[in-house]
């Protein structure tokens, strides 16, 4: 807030882009193709991003503006972009459970909204490396360091190989003084066998179906791993999280990154 009463915090820019697209972008790059954006009745503006403008891309392109009309069909060919709404906020087990016709019981990534992850490899397809190793349910994990870790599941580990963890559990936002590990789940995940789970909870925390009991349930009946990827992850509802991410990603871009370097330098001195 302010801004998310008019904008979907997912459309939140870094400078032109909105987050939601970066997240797809990181799902394209590691090799998924077909996507599903389950969103909420009054965020249905984010399909607008996402709809495809033959229009505008003829406009642009006649008008000499190639870049620009590259820029508008990358949005929408990249992938296959469905939407389904979820009419009710009844939690993201039940978001989850409205992918059912559209993966079918196939094993798939799911990412959420609020957390971007920037990485040599994308995380999503460091997950899906480890599904292939190990035929079972992936979460994406990091070490947090600080008290923040009390905003997210953590996971309970049973025995750890590598960057591998064989989960006894998790536990949804836990006390501080009652931590299971310091691995923190960001929001990044390849589910497999997921909805019968789902299916057998009831309402948990805030009276909603939360995934996470569905992924207690799994961890006493099947191999559930916790994955500790690479790379960097931005907590976007967070107002501090994503102007890091912001000043972060700004300065990897080809067009502008080395200038913002120098100003970012010369800032500093003056602080
Ligand atoms: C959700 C999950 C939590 C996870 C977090 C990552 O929490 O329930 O396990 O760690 O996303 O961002 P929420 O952000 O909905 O409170």
């Amino acid at each position: 807030m302010p801004i998310t009463k008019a904008l979907p915090k997912e459309l939140l820019p870094i400078i032109d882009v909105p987050v939601l697209s970066h997240i797809v972008n990181e799902c394209v790059n590691s090799g998924l193709n077909e996507i599903l954006i389950i969103i909420s009745p009054h965020k249905q503006v984010i399909k607008d991003y996402f709809a495809k403008d033959e229009k505008l891309y003829d406009e642009l392109m006649t008008a000499g503006k190639t870049d620009l009309a590259a820029c508008v069909k990358d949005i929408y060919s990249r992938a296959d972009i469905r939407f389904v709404t979820q009419e009710q906020p009844l939690g993201s087990a039940h978001a989850i459970s409205l992918a059912k016709p559209f993966t079918g019981n196939e094993p798939f990534c799911l990412a959420l909204g609020d957390d971007l992850t920037v990485a040599d490899v994308p995380v999503a397809k460091q997950l899906i490396g480890a599904y292939e190793q190990t035929g079972s349910t992936i979460i994406g994990v990091q070490n947090c360091p600080t008290d923040d870790i009390v905003k997210y599941g953590v996971a309970d580990v049973a025995s750890s190989n590598g960057r591998l963890h064989l989960l006894k559990g998790m536990v949804e936002k836990p006390p501080i003084d009652a931590l299971p590990s310091r691995l923190a789940c960001y929001g990044r995940y390849v589910l497999a066998d997921i909805y019968r789970y789902i299916e057998q909870i009831g309402k948990g925390k805030n009276g909603e179906y939360q995934l996470t009991d569905a992924l207690m349930m799994m961890c006493n009946e099947a191999k559930v791993y916790a994955y500790d990827f690479e790379g960097v992850r931005y907590d976007m509802g967070d107002k501090f999280g994503s102007l890091k991410a912001a000043i972060e990603l700004s300065l990897k871009r080809k067009d502008f990154g080395d200038e913002l370097k120098k100003y970012l330098i010369e800032l500093a001195k003056s602080l």
